[in-house]
């Protein structure tokens, strides 16, 4: 098998850093070495099939987005990247897995859904994918059904308080759904807003004229995301249900979560890029029909009121545990533009697949951060949440060789045309200026990004099967 030698970098972990150089037989990480050490008296500088020099660069293990959306069905139309170009742009920025949500729509047989995310992926895609498992419509059958996703390789399902009509569970059907949860050590992932009474007063903005993008973030009022969290955290320890909270942008929806742990339970939360950096008045808010491009549930919160800072500290506090974009790309032409007239009619959804890891790693050198904060959250807690941890997440031998050679000399100008890859006409970071760069990226020890260029081949991803979370206590 090819050997690669990544040597002269900064191996950075979860829990620390220092120079170490990397060994990679075929597809996996099979030593750490002390740099400049020979093994068998050979200098692996010179005999390794492909020599990486990682001089002044950091060393880290690919970043695994754990909530994407390619190509999701969303108000009549569906997200614009798919699993090809989703997975590439991916791939640009850092991140060597995904773990996309198979769709269960009303009426629909959960394995049918989950058989179609398959077909929509095998194949297609740059870096390694798994699935959660959204359960749309939680009847007998698919009660019955999620007692066989383990079996699957799939170990975490989401349900939604929001979406009334569309994905929406009522409290009945969350607290049977954990049971499941309960009982077979699945994850709950919950979309914790009040869909109905989001509806009401939507329907009361529009009613009275106002129909901009910015009464998105009105409607869906922050007192909403609270709500539903708190009422998520009781049916959790009601049930005994493991929680994920997905999307957190509220700071009382991270109060929340904070006083549940406090108390012991099993309860956790991610949040996305947007709601680190972006905001209702700059964003949401801007002229005309803009601030479509910003239209996204939960949304994005006042700036005025704190929350940026208090999502951040909960990032250092470990109240949330990791970063997730929530990626689900609209174009403006063709997809947002429904909206125009009804902010109601906006498909709701941020790319941003391609950024995160920049846009964390900025958090590290604006001093919000660790260096190996910014690795927890972005691949090694990701990778124990969601069951993969030992194969995915971590830098040590016998773990996958998904590797990211990370400049911190480096710079990353965030924008439009050549500088993104996702599949949308505009970009929702456009104007973002990153003091950092990813400057190669191994895949299984593919070489996928090059000089920052892509030179990976579609197909080469492949499904991986998940354990039940390692994070649980
Ligand atoms: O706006 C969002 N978040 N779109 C994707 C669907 C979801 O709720 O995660
Ligand atoms: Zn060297
Ligand atoms: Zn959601
Ligand atoms: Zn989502």
């Amino acid at each position: 098998m090819a050997t690669t030698f990544i040597h002269g970098g900064t191996v950075v972990s979860a829990t620390g850093k220092g120079a170490a150089d990397v060994l990679v037989d075929g597809e996996r990480i099979v030593a750490l070495l002390e740099p400049g050490s020979t093994v068998l008296g050979a200098d692996l500088a010179t005999t390794a099939d492909t020599v990486i020099d990682a001089t002044g660069k950091y060393v880290i293990p690919g970043g695994i987005d754990a909530h994407t959306h390619m190509s999701m069905p969303f108000g009549g139309t569906q997200a614009s990247d798919t699993f090809e170009t989703g997975t590439r742009a991916a791939a640009w920025g850092g991140t060597t897995t995904i773990i996309d949500f198979a769709v269960q729509k009303f009426g629909e047989r959960l394995q049918d859904s989950l058989a179609t995310w398959h077909s929509m992926a095998d194949g297609e895609c740059a870096i390694d994918y798994s699935f959660h498992q959204i359960v749309g419509d939680v009847n007998a059958d698919s009660l019955a059904a999620m007692a066989g996703l383990q079996d699957e390789g799939i170990t975490s399902f989401k349900l939604f308080m929001a979406y009334p009509g569309v994905f929406y569970s009522d409290d009945a059907q969350i607290v049977r759904a954990m049971q499941v949860s309960a009982e077979t050590g699945l994850l709950t992932m919950m979309h914790a807003e009040n869909g109905p009474a989001i509806d009401v007063l939507a329907e009361q903005l529009v009613a009275a004229g106002k129909t901009d993008p910015y009464y998105h973030g009105i409607a869906r009022a922050w007192q909403l995301e609270e709500e539903a969290t708190h009422r998520a955290i009781m049916l959790g320890n009601l049930t005994g249900a493991p929680l994920y909270i997905v999307h957190v942008s509220a700071k009382q929806a991270v109060g929340q979560l904070a006083a549940a742990r406090d108390a012991g339970q099993n309860v956790y939360g991610e949040t996305c890029p947007q709601y680190l950096y972006l905001s209702l008045e700059d964003q949401l808010g801007a002229p005309g029909f803009e601030g479509a491009k910003w239209v996204c549930s939960t949304p994005l919160r006042s700036k005025h009121d704190h929350h940026q800072d208090e999502v951040w500290q909960a990032l250092r506090t470990n109240d949330l545990q990791l970063v997730s974009t929530d990626h689900c790309p609209f174009c403006m032409k063709g997809q947002k533009d429904m909206g125009i007239g009804d902010f109601t009619k906006i498909p709701n959804g941020i790319g941003s697949v391609e950024h995160r890891m920049d846009l964390l790693y900025q958090g590290v050198v604006d001093g919000k951060i660790s260096l190996e904060r910014w690795v927890e959250i972005t691949a090694t807690t990701p990778a124990r949440m969601f069951g993969l941890y030992g194969r995915k997440g971590v830098i040590a031998p016998g773990a996958d060789a998904d590797i990211v050679i990370y400049d911190p000399a480096g710079h990353t100008s965030i924008g439009m045309g050549k500088t993104h890859h996702m599949n949308m006409d505009y970009s929702a970071w456009e104007g973002y200026e990153i003091d950092g760069a990813v400057d190669t990226v191994l895949s299984r020890g593919s070489v996928v990004v090059a000089d920052r260029d892509y030179v990976g081949t579609k197909g080469h991803g492949k499904f991986v099967r998940r354990e039940l979370s390692q994070y649980l206590i």
